[in-house]
């Protein structure tokens, strides 16, 4: 893992992009290498929370990496955006475990664009996020245009993408684009808090949770049938056993994960 730091404390394993001298910015090798070591952690039951954050204390990612897109045709442009789509948006969004982003600076362009695949979000309160693509000629292209909208709402995400401009966090809190703010200093320590809930709850249920919710932002998908289908799904989980068995025998539940 050339980009990647990782650390784990058994349950909770950070992620930190590693190419400070660019702003952690996304080359292909690193959207590569995240798709790598989410895909090992699929399989790992240890593993039951992610966070996403970024080196050194001024950018998550400071967007997809320029120098390597900059001379793209058309139809490498339309195959980079697939590919990423693929490899990690779409990968991120859809995974099966909790990815939590800790935004500790800059997330712009395709860094707002992980950090909205990732399940929710914290900043630190120096972040600035934006998507500031149209100032280089193109759109977001790792699922921007669409995620804004969803978590914001139409207009303030046009006005986003459109000016191009920064946002500071207080303000994106504001919006609903994160869930909390904190001093730098405490933003691991707030994601490990939330993650430390989560890896108490039924892993069967959180990844029937997360391909619930993602449901509603599916086309040609109904949500609810997908919520009926997945709600009658853990009913046949050791978890569904264990959860409501401790709950009966006023203990707290073990979770198998199965
Ligand atoms: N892709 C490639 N390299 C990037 C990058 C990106 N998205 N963002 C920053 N870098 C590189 C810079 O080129 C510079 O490298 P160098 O030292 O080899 O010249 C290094 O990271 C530091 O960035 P710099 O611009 O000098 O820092 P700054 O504090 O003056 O400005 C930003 C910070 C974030 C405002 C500025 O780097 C920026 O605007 N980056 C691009 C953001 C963007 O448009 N992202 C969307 C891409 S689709």
């Amino acid at each position: 893992m050339q980009n990647l730091q990782l650390s784990s404390n058994g349950s909770i394993l950070t992620i930190t992009i590693n190419r400070p001298d660019k702003l952690n910015a996304l080359n292909k090798s690193t959207i590569q290498e995240i798709h790598d070591i989410l895909q090992l952690e699929s399989v790992n039951s240890e593993t039951k929370v992610i966070i996403i954050t970024g080196s050194g204390n001024k950018a998550f990612v400071a967007g997809a990496d320029i120098a390597e897109f900059a001379h793209f045709s058309i139809d490498q442009g339309t195959q980079l955006s697939a590919d990423g789509h693929k490899l990690l948006f779409d990968y991120v969004q859809n995974y099966p475990k909790p990815i939590i982003a800790a935004v500790n600076g800059f997330a712009l362009g395709g860094g707002l664009e992980l950090a909205m695949s990732c399940h929710f979000r914290v900043a630190s309160s120096n972040a600035k996020m934006g998507l500031p693509e149209v100032s280089l000629g193109v759109i977001p292209g790792y699922g921007g245009t669409q995620r804004l909208a969803q978590l914001v709402g139409k207009g303030k995400a046009m006005e986003m993408i459109l000016t191009a401009e920064m946002i500071t966090a207080e303000d994106a809190l504001k919006w609903g684009l994160i869930n909390y703010v904190v001093a730098q200093d405490e933003l691991i320590n707030k994601c490990t808090e939330l993650a430390s809930k989560i890896i108490t709850r039924s892993p069967v249920a959180l990844a029937s949770a997360i391909k619930a919710v993602n449901a509603n932002y599916q086309s040609n998908v109904n949500g609810f049938e997908i919520e009926i289908e997945e709600f009658g799904n853990c009913f046949g989980s050791e978890d569904f056993k264990e959860g409501t068995s401790a709950f009966m025998e006023k203990r707290k539940a073990n979770f198998p994960g199965k």
